[in-house]
């Protein structure tokens, strides 16, 4: 009877491949809000939290074409923002079965941040593609695991462990949570829950607003001579450690615990901007689009273009998750992390990492 029905069922989606094409199809799902697609991997807000004023989380429900993430890993999702369509890479922050949770925190200016944490509902369409990010929860499994997490760099640290919550987790597990107060921060409830369940799980929080401060007037994130930082030093060598925040948050963390610790990750997420005050324009010119645009040279490329009304996708906006490739033909750009020049011709070349210094050609 089932092997009848899979016949049936396949007959129907032949039937409806040859009388409907594929933009027609997936127009008319979109439109009556269906997750039915041809190709296009899509998902369904079936549930939206607030996790604080400024932290919304929005659990996602994905179509048949999405091919899984893993917890640790990061999901591109566009959505309709007034009418335009943004896309963002956004780190996973649960995954359970084919259900995944994405959690966003409002950002100054945000346009995406601020759209779902003030309209993000339930029923909501979500484009998806492929989930990406080699830090995932097996990259702990035989060994005590020291999470650092900056701020919303929780997400993907908490989509971890509370996959540990449901297996076996026989090596501990040690987190230090910082961010400027403990009421703006996201999880902590469910992450005093998870300490007081589970002997393999340790977590300090640190509100920074009362650490003391760097000459430049960061927050000292190490009190040196405290008993907890003590402690924690005599374990670094046995730990793989992953730290998840802003840049100068990563960059503090390198210097004091990467050198120590078994095996040391990161992941950073401010947006690049700006290498600098935007000078003088430069050309750029794009051969599939058969257009050229002026943008300041020493802005960053991708906003760069944005601003001059060049569509281009884009996700993490931080060079991890390719989306934003192409081929740059010619012209000289400069990476704006280490402002080393980008001189030759290349397939893999990333606007968002990098500001043209000269007139350019993009195969975009
Ligand atoms: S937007 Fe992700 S690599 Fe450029």
């Amino acid at each position: 009877m089932v092997t009848v029905m899979n016949k049936l069922f396949v007959a129907l989606r032949a039937v409806r491949d040859m009388v409907l094409p594929e933009s027609v199809y997936d127009f008319w799902c979109e439109e009556l809000g269906l997750l039915a697609r041809r190709e296009q991997q899509v998902a369904r807000a079936v549930k939206v939290v607030s996790e604080t004023p400024e932290t919304v989380s929005i659990w996602l429900k994905p179509n048949r074409n999405f091919k899984g993430v893993a917890p640790g890993q990061h999901v591109n999702v566009s959505f309709l923002v007034h009418g335009h369509r943004v896309q963002r890479s956004y780190s996973v922050s649960h995954v359970k079965g084919r259900l995944f949770r994405i959690t966003a925190r409002k950002v100054e200016k945000g346009k995406a941040s601020s759209f779902l944490n003030n309209h993000a509902h339930k029923g909501m369409i979500f484009q998806l593609e492929d989930a990406y990010g080699d830090v995932t929860v097996s990259h702990f499994s035989d060994t005590p695991a020291l999470f650092l997490a900056g701020g919303i760099g929780i997400t993907p640290i908490i989509s971890m462990l509370e996959r540990w919550a449901v297996t076996f987790r026989a090596q501990p597990v040690q987190l230090v949570y910082w961010g400027k107060r403990a009421q703006d921060l996201a999880f902590v409830e469910r992450l005093k829950k998870l300490a007081a369940e589970h002997s393999w799980f340790e977590f300090k929080l640190l509100e920074t607003e009362f650490l003391e401060r760097n000459a430049d007037g960061t927050p000292k994130l190490f009190a040196e001579t405290s008993a907890w930082f003590q402690e924690l030093t005599e374990k670094l060598p046995s730990f793989n450690a992953f730290a998840c925040g802003n840049d100068g948050f990563v960059h503090q963390i390198q210097e004091r615990i990467a050198p120590w610790v078994n095996q040391f990750h990161f992941e950073s997420f401010t947006p690049l901007v700006f290498a600098g005050e935007p000078g003088a324009p430069v050309q750029i010119n794009l051969t599939r689009q058969q257009r050229s645009v002026f943008v300041p040279s020493g802005m960053n490329l991708l906003s760069a273009l944005e601003k001059a009304g060049v569509r281009i996708s884009s996700g993490c906006r931080r060079g991890t998750c390719n989306t934003c490739s192409c081929k740059k033909v010619s012209g000289i750009a400069v990476n704006q992390s280490d402002n080393r020049l980008h001189e030759s011709s290349d397939s893999g070349f990333k606007p968002c990492t990098h500001s043209a210094l000269t007139d350019m050609t993009l195969e975009l």
